[in-house]
């Protein structure tokens, strides 16, 4: 029987799909925690494997027919396993959200007290947001970085700690500009006796490729996104110690979810293999080469960047010294005019509300994808520095964004 779409095409998805791959490719992607993920992963998440309703794990399965996504299912554990060391895995998180929610459920129950680093200072909504339901289900108390010199104040981890005495001390951030070292967090959840958690969503593919310390010696738990620097597809994972392992799966399936996407499972499959690969640790370490590269052009330009600079694939722009009056909501308006792709972030304790921000957050790992290196991460700079100082000329913005997708046409990315 032919489906409907053989005689009666969806012009209309398939016309905005081409006119979404066509912004991606003409334009400068700088959101950090987006990448363009290999044709090899798109295969894989947009085959038949979506047919498949697999409850359950391999090997103990609520459906029939599952032996062949079983072995897929299987090789994606295993592979992760072997790419960070962990005893165990579970693949199937749908998100990173997902991923943090089951990682909570597996070890704490409600009202439980856990630490985690505040939004407006870098962590992420599921570490504790009164708006996320982690923050409605457990009692999260939020550490922060320290005013001068804006990273991670350690000393206060370790006070919070002492005074709170959480059953989970949550590390890990979503707009930290700085390298996350995971052994003084351990330190302190063995003095109090804590469990710890790294939440590795951004950094994954920077620990997989040898650039960024690997949490999961020291931590009980590691959840993180598959789609950020790893550059696999959209999903989540979670690493535990084996005497994890049986909570954890529990509070996947069945605790927080239903059917496995074994269709993205095979693309973590294949974003582990070629994260596996000698090329993936070259491409981690050019993700940080540029950002170093683009933030040094940026100070030369007049921005200022929380904490002095980056040690990973993102920065967080101040935009304040450059021109007082520019918002982070109206930098990213008008830079998306430019054809230049990033978001509005709060700089630590912003003056101005999380919906209009002092600053921009921007992240090196596409346009290392495509192949751009130093003297393209100066041209970046120039090409934002411009954009912004002409943002009420319309004619100058379209040169900008002529230059931009002149630049992308150099170093495509499919
Ligand atoms: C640190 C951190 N944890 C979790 C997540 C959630 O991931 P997802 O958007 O896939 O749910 C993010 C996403 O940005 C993140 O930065």
């Amino acid at each position: 029987m032919p489906f409907p779409s053989d005689t009666t095409p969806d012009t209309v998805v398939f016309d905005l799909i081409d006119r979404e791959v066509e912004r991606q490719c003409t334009g400068l992607q700088l959101i950090a925690s987006e990448n363009f993920t290999s044709p090899a992963v798109m295969r894989a998440v947009g085959s038949a494997l979506t047919n498949k309703y697999a409850e359950g794990y391999p090997g103990k399965r609520y459906y029939g027919g599952n032996a062949i996504v079983d072995d897929i299912e299987s090789i994606a554990i295993e592979r992760v396993k072997a790419l960070f060391g962990a005893d165990h895995a579970n693949v199937q998180p749908h998100s990173g959200a997902n991923a943090n929610m089951c990682a909570y459920q597996a070890i704490l129950n409600p009202g439980d007290t856990v630490l985690g680093l505040s939004l407006d200072h870098g962590g992420h909504l599921t570490h504790g947001s009164p708006v996320n339901a982690s923050g409605k289900l457990y009692h999260f108390v939020a550490y922060k970085v320290t005013p001068g010199d804006e990273r991670i104040d350690m000393d206060q981890v370790r006070e919070l700690a002492l005074e709170h005495r959480p059953k989970l001390i949550v590390a890990g951030t979503t707009s930290y500009p700085r390298r996350l070292d995971p052994e003084p967090f351990k330190a302190i959840a063995d003095e109090v006796g804590a469990l710890l958690m790294f939440d590795a969503a951004h950094i994954a593919g920077l620990i997989a490729g040898g650039v960024h310390p690997n949490p999961v010696p020291y931590a009980d738990i590691v959840t993180f996104t598959t789609h950020k620097t790893l550059r696999g597809p959209r999903g989540g994972c979670i690493l535990s110690t084996a005497e994890h392992a049986a909570a954890i799966d529990k509070a996947v399936f069945p605790g927080w979810q239903g059917g496995p996407l074994e269709h993205v499972i095979a693309g973590k499959a294949v974003a582990f293999h070629e994260a596996a690969q000698p090329s993936f640790g070259e491409y981690a370490k050019q993700i940080v080469v540029n950002a170093s590269a683009l933030a040094e052009a940026l100070v030369q330009q007049g921005f200022r960047l929380v904490s002095g600079g980056t040690d990973i694939h993102l920065m967080v722009v101040d935009l304040r010294p450059f021109d007082a009056d520019l918002t982070g909501k109206e930098a990213q308006a008008v830079l998306d005019l430019a054809g230049i792709t990033l978001n509005k972030n709060s700089i630590p304790d912003d003056p101005r509300s999380p919906f209009v921000t002092s600053g921009v957050r921007i992240g090196t790992p596409s346009v290392t994808t495509q192949g751009m290196k130093e003297p393209e991460m100066a041209q970046i700079a120039a090409l934002i520095a411009r954009a912004l100082r002409h943002r009420t000329d319309e004619a100058e913005l379209a040169a900008v964004k002529a230059d931009v997708a002149a630049l992308c046409g150099r170093f495509p990315a499919y």
